[in-house]
């Protein structure tokens, strides 16, 4: 049975790689000529389509294992390429199971608070809002045609390729440790490893929070990279000093704090992280 991944970015590519070592049939969607060629170049099948057009050759869906990593729009509080992904799929050939990667923002501002997947999802930001809407249409859809589904709430994704070197370079401030909320983070080779095992033993149906269980002040993330490379840790300054001086989406992220718990991730998927902290992660990230 073979495997697509719609969304075949960063972490895309390294799923299909790793089918690709073991034999198995991978397909991997883009939306651009570049990103299309760069799968070429490892040997594996690329197909150019653009989301936001409703013209997908879901007939080649047909019982594959789907990946869909592809990010929500830009704008809005609705999901429109998932729901246009969706409408296309209607009387064609179904996959095997979906596994839907969404984003632990869902849950909104906790105030510090440990979160588990029962916790109601509380999304204040619009694109925690197009998530949301995004695992709920896939849910719906889901529900309606008995096909497995799986959804993974991913916390802040670092890794090769995927650290704030140009943050930390340009020098621009973070707040104070006292006054940052609680983020969390899983390193990318972990979110594969995840994704994979998801798609094989995860329940259809349920939630996973995809994180690495050690939350820590936002700060003290950037505080750590900056050392790690070699930086300048970024100047401090208060909360009242943020409004005017970070930009909006940083803005939007400071306002919210939780402890994302990975219990579930451990105890049911029975993922054994590589990564389980920064300090063990930093290394591999380059
Ligand atoms: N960064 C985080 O901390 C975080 C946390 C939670 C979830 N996520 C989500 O995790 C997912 C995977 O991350 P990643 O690092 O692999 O992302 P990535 O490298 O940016 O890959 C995204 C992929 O989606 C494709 N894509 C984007 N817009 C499209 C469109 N309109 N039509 C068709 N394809 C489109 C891109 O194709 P092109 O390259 O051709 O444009 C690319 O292949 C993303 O959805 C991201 O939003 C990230």
């Amino acid at each position: 049975m073979g495997v697509t991944i719609v969304g075949c970015g960063d972490i895309g590519t390294r799923v299909a790689l790793a089918y690709r070592d073991e034999g198995v049939d991978v397909a991997g969607w883009v939306r651009t000529q570049q990103s299309a060629e760069k799968l070429r170049d490892v040997a594996i099948e690329a197909v150019q389509i653009d989301l936001d057009r409703p013209v997908i050759p879901a007939s080649e869906i047909g019982s594959q294992r789907l990946y869909y990593f592809a990010p929500p729009p830009p704008q809005g509080q609705q999901e429109s390429r998932v729901a246009q992904f969706i409408a296309q799929l209607k009387n064609r050939p179904l996959p095997q199971k979906v596994v839907y990667l969404s984003t632990s923002g869902v849950y909104g501002d906790c105030r510090g608070e440990w979160v588990d997947e029962s916790r109601p999802p509380a999304p204040m930001a619009d694109r925690a809002k197009r998530r949301l809407d995004g695992e709920q249409r896939w849910r719906a859809w889901s529900e309606q045609t008995g096909c497995a589904l799986v959804i993974l709430r991913v916390a802040g994704i670092y890794g090769p390729g995927k650290l704030p070197v140009e943050r930390l370079r340009s020098g621009q401030p973070m707040v104070a440790e006292a006054e940052a909320p609680i983020t969390n983070h899983i390193h990318s080779l972990d979110l594969v490893k995840t994704a994979r095992i998801a798609m094989q033993r995860g329940v259809s149906g349920e939630v996973y929070n995809v994180c690495d269980g050690a939350p820590e002040p936002m700060t003290r993330y950037f505080n750590r990279v900056a050392d790690f490379l070699g930086l300048p840790r970024p100047p401090v300054i208060s909360l009242e000093e943020a409004q005017q001086q970070l930009s909006p989406g940083m803005l939007s992220y400071l306002r919210e704090s939780r402890r994302l718990s990975n219990r579930k991730l451990l105890d049911e998927l029975e993922i054994e992280l590589d990564y389980p902290d920064l300090q063990q992660g930093l290394p591999a990230s380059v």
